[in-house]
């Protein structure tokens, strides 16, 4: 069922905790993407979201905490992440930090890890997680590995009858996911890009954000090569089209795309933040105008454009 927070917030909050406290997994949104969240400390409810998903069992789920409060109850918190949990929640970023012994997650949350993924999402997810008094576990609501949801008809559409209850608040304002950050000592690096740009994060926190990946090594467990993807093959930096693909374009288009059977564009007027937004839904739409092929233009590797490209390259990958 679909219950719209923007007709009945205080009834959509109401069924959802009555829901989350029953195990179910609820379909919810926040500023970056919509998740599919469960009560972070109860196992069968966490075991749920990773059939649902189908996702691996090795990989852990954020937990979305209301206040800082809750988020110290969950794990220690050094200088370094006090301040960034200061400056930039709630918002787009996720802390890796170590986990407190006494943190009351079971393991399936965590994948086992000695540290725990935390963030404070803003907006109505922030007072539906007070509203509940725990953290939610939530990983993004789509099958594992395909692309992620930015409106509730995607969650229905991805995951159907498997989860009883999505409340819709319109399309998300962000579009692409948090980005996450390991706090190792005095050390703070880049696990994923995302909705809040290491520029930005340096310029509120006068912290240096450490951008470059360990040798080859996955650092955050679910960040394979292959994932976001449509079912169409995905052809990145196209300045022509071929025969039958559809073409997602940036900025004005002084490219020869006159092959295509449709064209998309990201933003006419070359906005990062508003291509980040409509990047997932366009990809979806693509795929279902059923091309030879997606083909996307070139996207500026500058603010958002970093998260955007990483998620595009990962869209692109040879799958498994
Ligand atoms: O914006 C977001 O972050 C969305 C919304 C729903 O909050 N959530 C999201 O969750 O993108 P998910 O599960 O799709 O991605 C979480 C990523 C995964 O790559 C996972 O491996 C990583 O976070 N992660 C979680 N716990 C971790 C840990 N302890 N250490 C390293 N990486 C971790
Ligand atoms: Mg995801």
């Amino acid at each position: 069922m679909k219950l719209s927070v923007k007709e009945n917030r205080t009834e959509a909050i109401a069924a959802a905790c009555a829901a989350l406290d029953g195990g179910e997994v609820v379909g919810i949104p926040t500023e970056t993407v919509y998740g599919l969240a469960a009560d972070a400390t109860n196992e069968q409810a966490v075991q749920r979201i990773f059939s649902v998903k189908r996702r691996p069992s090795f990989n852990p789920l954020i937990c979305h905490c209301s206040d800082i409060e809750m988020a110290e109850r969950l794990a220690h918190f050094e200088p370094v992440s006090r301040a960034l949990a200061e400056a930039c929640w709630p918002g787009p970023l996720t802390l890796v930090l170590p986990m407190r012994a006494d943190a009351g997650l079971p393991s399936i949350t965590t994948a086992g890890l000695e540290t725990v993924a935390i963030r404070l999402p803003s907006g109505f997810s922030c007072d539906l997680i007070k509203a509940f008094g725990k953290p939610l576990a939530a990983p993004s609501a789509n099958i594992s590995g395909k692309v992620s949801a930015t409106s509730a008809d995607h969650v229905v559409a991805d995951l159907g009858a498997a989860v009883g209850l999505v409340l819709d608040d319109g399309p998300t304002p962000i579009g692409v996911e948090s980005t996450i950050l390991k706090i190792d000592g005095g050390e703070v690096r880049l696990l994923r890009s995302g909705g809040l740009t290491v520029e930005r994060i340096a310029a509120t926190t006068g912290i240096e954000v450490l951008t470059k990946i360990q040798s080859g090594k996955i650092v955050a467990p679910g960040m394979m090569e292959s994932h976001y993807a449509p079912n169409a093959v995905v052809r990145l930096n196209a300045v022509d089209a071929k025969v039958g693909e559809v073409v997602l374009t940036f900025g004005a288009t002084p490219h020869r795309y006159e092959l295509a059977v449709a064209i998309l564009s990201l933003s006419a007027s070359g906005n990062l933040e508003e291509a980040a937004r409509n990047l997932y839904a366009m990809l979806k739409g693509a795929d279902e105008i059923a091309p030879n092929g997606i083909a996307v233009a070139p996207i500026p590797e500058i603010g958002m454009g970093v998260a955007i490209n990483d998620r595009l390259r990962r869209a692109a990958a040879p799958r498994p």
